[in-house]
């Protein structure tokens, strides 16, 4: 049946074949036709395209979503750029990433929105440009989120900085909560970097143990969990979607889940270092190892997983925070936190949790998607007539993390030399192949 439809399709066809493919409705065994953007045909009978991507042994999965990368552009494009990072993310599986706000100039007005919007054209992925809340994200001044909106910004965070002023937060969940109508319908959500700055001042890692052995500053679980506990009591003043970025703590995940089991509309995400390192990883005051939130405890690290499995946390999101070697190479209380997540997310999902493949896809793809009001084009089921947003996962092979194969200017893996288990294989943006065997293609 394939052949007589890849005939119409003059621009040409893609099958991806002898994979099983997993989306939210289950997995069955099957071939996948796509073209001119859109799946053309799902067949367990085997399908016929212009050109074949081998999928044997493969998974044939929605691409990925990351609700949470730093691209660096506008002003460190030393670190990272809109092109080097979508490349790097399409090598990990995902067709669409959050773009985060802290850039120089911050994205905070309909200016540099269109910037990074004009920069992500032809990308590996689809990017999404977040855009702060307040001006300059200096907590004060609301941008003008109507206006961002129009331009199709759904998600606005002062990301690397919490919003200090309550009433401030307030204010723009109150505005926020009126904005859906401007995007189509589609959802605008406020994310919170959850920080008290006062009790996070002068720290370099989580205060505990390890802090005190290192001599370091430390930041207390409750720099987070303050800020946690006030936007979900600000959820329930004003009635808003509040989702909370890049959750550490196991006080945190506890609240969470308790305002989610209350009804409100709260939703959350964890990075992959937070379900796989802990605080002592900086007992050689290695940089790589520095991250905002920091690397808690072993107790914290069971906590984020738990909530992971029971659904308190709805998305895997990065937190990508590529900086360069010079920048990493000063001294821990002055180097940069960050750390570099697009290549291993996916991997470390399948290698560390024990979650079955829908349950990861759910948290990478369909999950996130909707958290982004992206959920038209992305972590859709594969069947006709679908975006052909799509990644091909060989689940089984292993490898061993190198900085240095990344698609980023920047080295700062912390997963160096480790060897983990699954792998993208290829990646189809819009029907495309962007990756293929491994190797991207743009
Ligand atoms: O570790 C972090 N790095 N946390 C943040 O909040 C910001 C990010 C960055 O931009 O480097």
């Amino acid at each position: 049946m394939s052949a007589g439809l890849a005939a119409v399709r003059p621009h040409g066809t893609v099958a991806i074949r002898g994979g099983t493919v997993v989306d939210a409705g289950g997995s069955r065994q099957a071939d996948v036709l796509v073209g001119d953007g859109r799946v053309i045909a799902v067949d367990p009978a085997g399908v016929e395209g212009d050109r074949t991507l081998d999928a044997s042994g493969c998974l044939v999965a929605p691409g990925l979503v990351d609700l949470h990368v730093h691209l660096r552009q506008p002003g460190r494009e030393d670190a990272e750029t809109v092109e080097t990072g979508a490349r790097g993310a399409a090598l990990g599986g995902f067709t669409a990433v959050v773009a985060m706000p802290n850039t120089d100039p911050a994205i905070d007005c309909a200016a540099v929105v269109r910037e990074v919007q004009d920069l992500s054209a032809g990308a590996c992925c689809d990017v999404y440009p977040s855009a702060a809340i307040t001006v300059g994200r200096r907590g004060v001044d609301l941008v003008p989120m109507a206006e961002l909106a129009r331009l199709g910004v759904r998600i606005f965070t002062d990301d690397g900085a919490g919003v200090q002023d309550s009433q401030v937060m307030r204010r723009a969940l109150e505005y926020a909560a009126g904005l859906d109508h401007l995007s189509g319908g589609r959802r605008v959500v406020l994310a919170q970097h959850c920080e008290v700055d006062e009790l996070s001042a002068g720290g370099h890692m989580h205060e505990g143990e390890w802090s005190s052995r290192l001599g370091l500053g430390g930041q207390p679980s409750e720099a987070e969990e303050l800020m946690v506990m006030r936007d979900i009591a600000l959820s329930r003043l004003t009635g808003s979607r509040v989702h909370f970025q890049h959750l550490s703590t196991a006080g945190s995940v506890a609240m969470v889940r308790a305002a989610k089991e209350a009804g409100l509309p709260v939703t959350a995400e964890a990075a992959p270092h937070h379900f796989t390192l802990t605080d002592a990883c900086c007992a050689d005051y290695d940089t790589v190892f520095k991250v905002h939130p920091p690397l808690r405890t072993g107790a914290d690290v069971d906590a984020i997983r738990a909530g992971l499995v029971d659904g308190t946390i709805d998305a895997i999101a990065t937190d990508h925070a590529p900086h360069t070697s010079a920048d990493k190479e000063r001294p821990f209380d002055a180097a940069p936190p960050g750390m570099l997540g697009l290549e291993t997310a996916l991997a470390l999902a399948l290698t560390e949790l024990e979650l079955p493949i829908e349950r990861v896809l759910a948290l990478m793809a369909w999950q996130p998607a909707a958290v982004a009001g992206i959920d038209d084009r992305h972590g859709r089921p594969i069947a006709p007539d679908e975006p052909a947003n799509l990644c091909v996962i060989d689940p089984g092979v292993t490898w061993t993390v190198s900085g240095a194969a990344m698609a980023s200017p920047s080295r700062n893996t912390p997963y160096e030399g480790r060897e983990l288990r699954g792998r993208v294989r290829h990646t189809l943006l819009a029907s495309e192949p962007v990756v293929i065997d491994g190797e991207p293609q743009r």
